[in-house]
């Protein structure tokens, strides 16, 4: 494997108990304060990517405004931000998914994004999948094709590719 994969893992801190007992808390802020793994995250993403005819980078609020955009300028995509209910000001589309307790929603602005476009969708992580399962139903009800998902952790547990069905998963560090 990539020699860089390991200095990412290295530079992900793990804290325990967070939000709540028994969570080990997957924290990315500290790969963020080492550049030297931050540049290589960007750039393992960057050289699966540059080729594949992507127009679209759609990031997760929040966490996917940390790794979308860099990613977005390095391949001549542009940026498309899913945001939490209700901060977009625009005419928005939205989509549900279930949480552990209750659901959540993600929301896209109308136009952003154009049927036939093909898009990339960047997380932090995915755990259950539930997030990235909204997102690419989002981009597909207007028509745009989700070339892939990628993320910099799995926590393969959680089981959250198998909730992504044939939809491709790629990630650095599981
Ligand atoms: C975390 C993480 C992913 C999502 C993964 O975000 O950043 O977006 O959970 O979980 P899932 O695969 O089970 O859907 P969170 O909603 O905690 O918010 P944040 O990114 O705004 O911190
Ligand atoms: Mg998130």
């Amino acid at each position: 494997v990539d020699d860089r994969i390991a200095g990412i893992s290295s530079a992900i801190r793990v804290i325990p108990d967070f939000p709540k007992p028994g969570i080990m808390f997957q924290d990315i802020t500290t790969l963020l304060l080492d550049p030297v793994a931050f540049k290589n995250t960007i750039d393992l993403f960057v050289e699966r990517y540059k080729d594949k005819d992507i127009s679209v980078v759609a990031g997760v609020e929040a966490r996917g405004f940390i790794f979308g955009p860099p990613i977005a300028l390095a391949i001549g995509a542009k940026f498309v931000p899913m945001r939490k209910p209700n901060k977009l000001p625009g005419a928005v589309i939205s989509e549900e998914y279930s949480l552990e307790y209750g659901t959540d929603k993600i929301e896209m602005h109308v136009g952003a994004v154009q049927e036939g476009e093909r898009a990339l969708v960047i997380d932090d992580l995915i755990a259950t999948g539930g997030t990235l399962c909204a997102a690419i139903n989002l981009l597909e009800r207007v028509g745009v094709k989700v070339v892939e998902c990628a993320c910099v952790i799995e926590l393969p547990d959680l089981k959250g590719r198998e909730r992504l069905g044939d939809k491709p998963l790629f990630v650095l560090v599981s």
